[in-house]
């Protein structure tokens, strides 16, 4: 049996962890090693859209591994062949190539390096090449040197100077702002949708549109990461077709809900015609311009299929939007103080919070505490920066659980006022 004990003398401690250990799950709830009973609105952080061990998920896993687990990407195989075309044709519907990463950090990584290609084949007047990515502050990309370089947040770079350059952030949804913001080093921008571990903000139309036009106007790449909101959960297959569904972007980023707790992430290159001879953009990236030994391996590809496949035959991402009103709605008639909004789109909420009813110990924050809180009542929710919390749900969540866990936010944040 694994203990605290191991934890803190063997693994990093990088995260403030939780004194919880999860040792079984099923749907929507998961429990510990006391026997204790959770319902699960965090999964993994946007990634067990299904609930925990779905079992058409288990049963693909099961058969997959039973047969062909791993090969190199210096051959094909089935499983990621299928993969990318089931995406390219359901999910994306603009012609593309797709790269299979293990993580969204690593698919921003690849997306990074494909617009600095296209910098290279596209460069300044004179002649040195495009690289700079515009960002937005509060965004979150990923902890690699790449994505943290890209990332808004000066506490996710803290003490890793110097940072990779060719990076600049400018405030999300500031249509204003972008004037003048495209340098002759401009080479794209990139931007979450809806941003997630910032604190639940979502673009607006105008905005995306705004950006679509400068991007046209100056040659410039538009490259969504859909890490944490695409798929279904913020109630379409892609989290910008919820919000602008005319723009069609040049790159995406995948991770989280696309594997359902198998560690899959992808980028996607648009195959549309960047110069006179009829080069694609996706063919930037061509033979040795990038690898993983894991990525889009059988298993997790197999897996995947069958998350996204569950996905559209179930139309979960319509249970995602049902879901989201009802929530809206609930908690609206609670009329309570120490709830400032609801954020977010389908079931990527965030719960905002008035930190200054909610009693809080030194060093802590409100979305901390109140965290703490549901979880003794039996809630497990993630926080998404100091006052506001999350409500990532799996995307199959039934009425009754979604009413259950409102009754324990109810009773719990009643007590602050
Ligand atoms: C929008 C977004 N991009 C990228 C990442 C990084 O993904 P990963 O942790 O799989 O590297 C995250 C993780 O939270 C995310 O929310």
């Amino acid at each position: 049996m694994s203990t605290t004990k191991d934890f803190t003398d063997h693994v990093m401690a990088t995260y403030g962890r939780f004194p919880l250990t999860l040792v079984e799950g099923k749907g929507a709830r998961v429990s510990d090693d006391v026997g204790r009973e959770y319902l699960d609105f965090c999964m993994g952080i946007a990634v067990c859209s299904l609930g925990h061990c779905h079992p058409r998920l288990v049963a693909a896993i099961q058969q997959q591994a039973a047969k062909l687990m791993h090969v190199s990407n210096l051959y094909l195989n089935e499983p990621q062949g299928l993969m990318a075309k089931e995406m390219n044709e359901f999910e994306v519907q603009i012609p593309g190539k797709i790269f299979f990463s293990n993580s969204g950090a690593e698919a921003n990584d690849g997306l990074i390096k494909s617009a600095r290609r296209y910098g290279h084949h596209k460069p300044q007047a004179n002649g040195k090449p495009r690289f700079e990515v515009i960002t937005f502050q509060q965004s979150f990309h990923g902890r690699t040197l790449g994505s943290m370089a890209a990332t808004g947040q000066a506490k996710i770079q803290q003490g890793f100077d110097p940072m990779l350059p060719g990076f600049r952030y400018l405030p999300y949804n500031d249509i204003a702002a972008l004037e003048n913001a495209v340098s002759d080093e401009t080479v794209g921008f990139l931007l979450e949708p809806v941003q997630g571990e910032g604190g639940v903000h979502v673009a607006t139309k105008a905005f995306l549109e705004a950006l679509d036009a400068l991007c046209k106007k100056h040659d410039l790449l538009l490259m969504f990461d859909e890490v944490q909101a695409g798929f279904g959960r913020c109630g379409q297959a892609m989290a910008w077709r919820a919000i602008a569904p005319d723009i069609k972007p040049d790159g995406i980023s995948w991770a989280k809900g696309m594997g359902g707790g198998v560690p899959i992430g992808a980028f996607w290159l648009s195959d549309r015609t960047i110069d006179d001879s009829g080069k694609t953009l996706a063919s930037l990236m061509g033979p040795g311009s990038h690898g993983t030994t894991y990525g889009g391996n059988p298993l997790v590809c197999a897996a995947a299929i069958e998350v996204l496949r569950e996905i559209r035959e179930k139309n979960l991402s319509a249970n995602a939007l049902h879901q989201e009103q009802r929530i809206r709605a609930e908690i609206a008639s609670w009329k309570l103080p120490v709830i400032t909004d609801v954020r977010g789109l389908g079931l990527l909420l965030g719960v905002g919070l008035r930190a200054d009813l909610i009693p809080t110990p030194e060093g802590s924050t409100a979305a901390l505490t109140v965290v703490k809180s549901l979880m003794a009542e039996g809630l497990i929710v993630p926080p998404a920066g100091p006052e506001t919390f999350r409500l990532l749900p799996p995307l199959n969540v039934t009425d009754a659980e979604i009413d259950e866990a409102l009754s324990i936010i109810h009773r719990t944040l009643s007590c602050f006022k």
